[in-house]
C-alpha cells in the first residue's frame, strides 16, 4: 500500500468533492438549458464531464496506490439561479473552493513526504489555474454584457471559446 490512511481519507473527501462539482455544473448547465441559452449550457454540461474525470483519475489513484475507496455523502447542487451571473459566479466560487481543497492536499503529500501524491496533484495545481481563469474570464463577459447581451456571450462563446482549453489550442493550432 502507497498511501497512508489520512491520505486515503482525504483523496476520498476530495473525490466527493469533484462528484459533487460536477453535480453542481448539471444543475447550472439545466438553467441555461431552461433559459435558451445553448451555448453556455454546453460549455457547462462540457465542465461536468471534466470534474467527473477528475473524480475517477482520483479513484484510479487511490486504487492503484492500494488503498479504499470509499465515496462520501455529497450536498445537494444548488439550483433556481437569480441571473446568468449569479450562475456563473456559484461556479467561480466552487473553482476556488476546490483550488483551496487540492492546495491542502498539496500540503498534506508535502508533510507526508508522499512523491506519488505530490506528482498526481500537481497536475491538479496547474489544471485548477486554468479553471479558475477560464471562469473568471466568463464572470467578467457576462457582467459586461448584462441580460440583453447574453446572445452575443453565446455567439462569442461559440466562434472564439475561449473559455475552453480545447478551443483555445485549436485556435493557436
Ligand atoms: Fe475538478
Ligand atoms: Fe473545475
Amino acid at each position: 500500500m502507497l498511501i497512508s490512511s489520512p491520505m486515503n481519507d482525504a483523496l476520498n473527501e476530495q473525490i466527493g468533492n469533484e462528484f459533487a462539482a460536477s453535480l453542481q455544473y448539471v444543475s447550472v448547465a439545466a438553467y441555461f438549458d431552461n433559459e435558451s441559452l445553448p451555448v453556455l449550457a454546453r460549455h457547462f454540461y462540457k465542465q461536468a464531464e471534466e470534474e467527473r474525470e477528475h473524480a475517477m483519475r482520483f479513484v484510479k489513484y487511490v486504487v492503484d496506490a492500494g488503498g479504499q475507496v470509499q465515496i462520501p455523502a455529497m450536498p445537494a447542487a444548488r439550483s433556481g439561479f437569480e441571473s446568468v451571473a449569479d450562475a456563473v459566479q456559484l461556479a467561480l466560487d466552487s473553482e476556488l473552493k476546490v483550488t483551496r481543497q487540492i492546495n491542502g492536499l498539496m500540503d498534506l503529500a508535502i508533510s507526508e513526504r508522499d512523491h506519488l501524491a505530490t506528482s498526481i496533484l500537481q497536475w491538479f495545481v496547474n489544471e485548477q489555474l486554468e479553471e479558475v481563469s477560464s471562469m473568471e474570464t466568463l464572470l467578467k463577459m457576462v457582467q459586461r454584457a448584462g441580460e440583453s447581451g447574453l446572445l452575443f456571450v453565446e455567439s462569442y462563446l461559440q466562434q472564439k471559446g475561449p473559455v475552453s482549453p480545447d478551443a483555445v489550442e485549436i485556435a493557436t493550432s
